[in-house]
């Protein structure tokens, strides 16, 4: 791939930097020096990444083998790595994932190359409409309806508008019995943190301003989506850790269950 020619590679993208949180290698040394910048401010930066990403296995597995869905749909879905939904779904199922990241995009075609019943499509999550419109997507959907969504990763980067416009057009469009999986990312960091207030203002310089709420608010930006009993579970515990996996700082920066939340929700 040529990288020059589709991105300017003297700006950080927060995508790419998820990608070196993660151990990935689809970045370039900009979003290196930037992650690295956040690491040496905040060490459990890493750990919270790996934390976000590690549910997705389970949630595939969750949503095509326990619940049925044969059509499961992402919205900005990073790259689709080896620790990603379509690798644990039960065969047959189809996956849609979207990003509206060109880059992302692009690698994209080299990961997925011809993996069966696997589509990745550049969208943008703040208007699902036009990633459930695409003709290709009508296509593959065959008009089905009753669907599973997930918006994981990215509640950060969305307004509380952005929030509750997709969720009223997913509901309205999805079949009864269609369910969402919801992460809710940085839940209770402390926004006093002197650290803390640095690295949100590195991202806020890259073009990024993060968007962070409570569990309650988020629960109420996605109705009439309902929030199964269970409610919104700490991803540390979704993970089966213990809070003693929290050093005292990680506990000052992002709050007593390390800041991330996932649950399901459903139509
Ligand atoms: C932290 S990654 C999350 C990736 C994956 N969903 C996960 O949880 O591991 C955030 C991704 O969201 C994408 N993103 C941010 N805002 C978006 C938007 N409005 N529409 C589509 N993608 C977006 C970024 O490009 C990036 O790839």
């Amino acid at each position: 791939m040529s990288q020059d020619n589709i991105v300017d590679t003297s700006k950080p993208s927060a995508g790419r930097m998820y990608d070196y949180f993660l151990g990935g290698h689809h970045n370039f040394e900009v979003d290196r020096q930037a992650a690295a910048r956040i690491l040496s401010l905040l060490p459990f930066t890493a750990k919270y990444m790996r934390l976000q990403r590690w549910p997705l296995q389970d949630i595939a597995v969750e949503l095509s083998e326990k619940r049925g869905f044969d059509v499961i749909i992402d919205f900005a879905s990073g790259l689709p790595t080896n620790d990603h939904l379509h690798l644990k779904v039960k065969p047959e199922t189809t996956v849609i994932y979207s990003d509206y990241d060109p880059v992302v995009v692009e690698y994209t075609h080299e990961i997925l190359e011809n993996t069966p019943n696997t589509y990745f499509f550049q969208s943008d999550a703040r208007r699902p409409e036009e990633l459930i419109n695409k003709p290709e997507v009508q296509t593959l959907l065959g008009g089905r309806r009753k669907v599973a969504l997930v918006y994981w990763g990215v509640s950060l980067f969305l307004t509380d508008d952005d929030i509750a416009h997709a969720a009223k057009f997913l509901y309205d469009w999805a079949a009864p019995g269609s369910c969402l999986a919801f992460n809710v990312q940085a839940a209770d960091i402390n926004l006093q943190d002197p650290a803390m207030i640095k690295v949100l203002n590195i991202y806020e310089q890259m073009g990024n301003h993060l968007s962070i709420r409570s569990l309650k608010q988020c629960e109420e930006l996605l109705k009439p989506w309902k929030l199964e009993k269970e409610g919104f579970i700490p991803l540390l515990e979704w993970n089966g850790f213990d809070k003693s996996e929290l050093g005292k700082e990680d506990v000052t920066a992002f709050g007593p269950m390390g800041g991330g939340y996932g649950g399901y929700l459903t139509k």
